[in-house]
């Protein structure tokens, strides 16, 4: 186990309400995080996707020729995904959002999943063997893929964080980036050569 940080408690689906709310909207806009690494038919997947505060986003980033994988730990999560789903009155322009509810240490997804854009927002620091998540994350990204990951400052301190990128490129992924975000600390991975 490569466990860097002592800090995974579960974010209840009792909370989702501080996930997703207009204050959250206007601090991090999530087309303006993501809007810099989506392309319309790419294949995404929202890691710990909670309320889907991003999965929406990404639907409509990628486009209907497009697909999401929204995965979580949490049945009542996913629920509360695809409640906002439904509230969407034109879903034509949107990729399909695919629910996977996983285990702590499995993604779950299906094997044969290879995807352009893997996004982890507040969310590494729960799970309770990172290294594990950071393998199936490289196996999952296409050579050409990138990965986000964001942590909460309130949650992850500095030294914290730096345990964490040694423990994602050991598991074979290369910093290419320090996006400056309000709210994270923040790293943008690709696979290493
Ligand atoms: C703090 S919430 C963040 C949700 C969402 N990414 C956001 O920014 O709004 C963390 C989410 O990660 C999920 N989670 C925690 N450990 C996980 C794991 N090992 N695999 C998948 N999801 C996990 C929790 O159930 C929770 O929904």
């Amino acid at each position: 186990m490569d466990t860097t940080t002592s800090q995974n408690s579960i974010c209840s689906h009792h909370h989702s309400f501080a996930l997703d709310n207009f204050f959250r909207r206007v601090v991090q806009s999530p087309k303006k995080i993501l809007g810099p690494y989506l392309n319309k038919g790419d294949t995404v997947v929202d890691l710990g996707c909670g309320p889907g505060f991003f999965s929406l986003a990404m639907a409509e980033l990628v486009g209907s020729s497009g697909s999401v994988f929204a995965v979580d730990l949490q049945r009542q999560m996913l629920d509360r995904v695809q409640a906002k789903l439904k509230k969407v009155k034109d879903t034509s322009a949107l990729a399909t959002i695919t629910l996977q509810q996983c285990s702590a240490d499995d993604i779950g997804l299906d094997k044969s999943i290879r995807a352009d854009f893997v996004l982890a927002y507040y969310m590494v620091h729960e799970t309770p063997d990172q290294g594990r998540i950071f393998q199936q994350v490289s196996t999952l990204l296409k050579p050409t893929g990138s990965f986000l990951m964001v942590e909460p400052p309130f949650h992850v301190n500095k030294e914290e964080f730096a345990r964490t990128l040694g423990c994602a490129e050991r598991a074979g992924l290369a910093i290419v980036d320090r996006p400056r975000r309000k709210g994270g600390r923040s790293a943008l991975f690709t696979l290493r050569p």
